[in-house]
């Protein structure tokens, strides 16, 4: 049996940065847990638009189709602000998606103890918040046609389609009770039923999904009103299944009760491929962070908990994602913080780099 094959994209800004410290995490488990992966890298957005005119070249999607799990560091910056729509670096991350069908984007938000007096809430509302966002992630109205800028009268027009299938309801919405039955049987869906038919569809879906599964709670919420929940309540969620754009606006607010968007980690997952394994592209829920990029700063977390989730879903490693887990608690049950996690109380920071350095000697000390 050959090594599972693990595709890595830096990509722009800070994802080169947390990359390295995952590429010292997989080299760990490749020499202390006899885990070897046949691991390569490509480029993605600006990165590879510099390189090729395009955010992702034909070959670097050909290399992600065969892959067993992508790793993705973030795309996008400044520098490629003012390129043409269709070739900014966010269009090669969304190609990815879109071609290798990875319809079910999960992005658990997860609050570890010693990081509860550092949320922006107060610690009751987040100490021991364990949720689970999926984000139907390869249709909606970041995809629906028609779509573009015309010209209508003496005007321009910015169009984009909400569009959901049944189908692509039902299996972002199977996946999410199958989460669920894992979890704590709680399935709560976002749309906005009141206002748009996709919801009212959405809603119906849903609803005649769960019939297939009688041991979870179903419950309705409206996106906005989830939202509000989110900060006003969150430990009342388990799973949360919404729509494309939804769940990339509320898994933002997940991440703030967390302590930082550099500590949210993602997997998108697609159909299974011929060896059993899902499609999958493992990222962290962050951008590129042009703000704090080149200066050694960033959390690395996220992609590291990235990882984890691929060791998870991707390679049915669920014990050395639990030990790669504990150890990042380890470390921040032990005070070590990067910039992003720290308050007015005066210690350090540590740096990206030393931050992985931390979770490996974690890792040691958990064999
Ligand atoms: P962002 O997530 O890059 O940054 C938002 C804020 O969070 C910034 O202040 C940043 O410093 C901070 N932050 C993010 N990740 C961090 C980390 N790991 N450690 C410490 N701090 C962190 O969002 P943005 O500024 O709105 O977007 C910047 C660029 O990233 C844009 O081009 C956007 O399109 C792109 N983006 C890419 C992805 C992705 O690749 N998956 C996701 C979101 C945004
Ligand atoms: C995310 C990002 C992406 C999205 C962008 C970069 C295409 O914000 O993964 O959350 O909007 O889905
Ligand atoms: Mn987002």
């Amino acid at each position: 049996m050959p090594n599972p094959s693990i595709l890595i994209l830096p990509g722009d800004g800070i994802g080169p940065e947390v990359m390295t410290e995952v590429r010292k995490i997989i080299s760990w488990f490749g020499d202390k847990r006899g885990l070897q992966f046949d691991v390569s890298e490509d480029l993605v957005g600006g990165a590879a638009y510099d390189k090729h005119g395009k955010p992702l070249a034909d070959e670097t999607m050909a290399k992600a189709q065969e892959a067993d799990a992508v790793l993705l560091g973030a795309v996008g910056g400044p520098a490629y602000d003012d390129l043409d729509f269709s070739v900014k670096p966010e269009r090669g991350l969304l190609r990815l998606r879109k071609e290798m069908d990875l319809y079910s984007n999960l992005r658990p938000a997860q609050c570890f103890d010693a990081l509860a007096d550092f949320s922006s809430l107060k610690k009751d509302i987040v100490a021991g918040l364990d949720i689970m966002i999926v984000r139907e992630l390869t249709s909606g109205v970041y995809f629906g046609e028609p779509r573009g800028i015309f010209e209508e009268g003496n005007e321009r027009v910015g169009i984009n389609t909400q569009r959901y299938t049944e189908s692509e309801i039902e299996r972002a919405a199977r996946s999410a009770f199958e989460l669920a039955m894992r979890r704590g049987k709680k399935v709560c869906s976002m749309e906005k039923a009141n206002v748009m038919e996709s919801g009212i569809l959405w809603r119906e879906v849903v609803t005649r999904v769960s019939a297939d599964y009688p041991e979870v709670e179903l419950s309705h919420m409206y996106a906005d009103n989830g939202a509000m929940q989110l900060v006003r309540a969150p430990k009342q969620f388990d799973v949360i299944l919404t729509d494309n754009l939804f769940g990339d606006i509320l898994s933002d607010c997940a991440a703030m009760l967390t302590g930082s968007l550099g500590m949210l980690p993602s997997a998108s997952l697609g159909a299974p491929m011929e060896n059993g394994r899902p499609k999958a592209l493992y990222e962290p829920v962050h951008g590129s962070a042009p703000d704090i990029a080149g200066q050694g700063k960033a959390n690395p977390i996220a992609c590291i908990l990235s990882f984890a989730m691929a060791l998870r879903y991707s390679f049915d490693q669920g014990s050395e994602a639990d030990r790669l887990e504990a150890a990042v608690e380890k470390v921040l049950a032990d005070g070590v913080r990067t910039a992003d996690l720290l308050g007015e109380d005066g210690v350090e920071p540590v740096s990206t780099s030393q931050m992985g350095d931390a979770v490996l000697a974690a890792l040691d000390a958990s064999l």
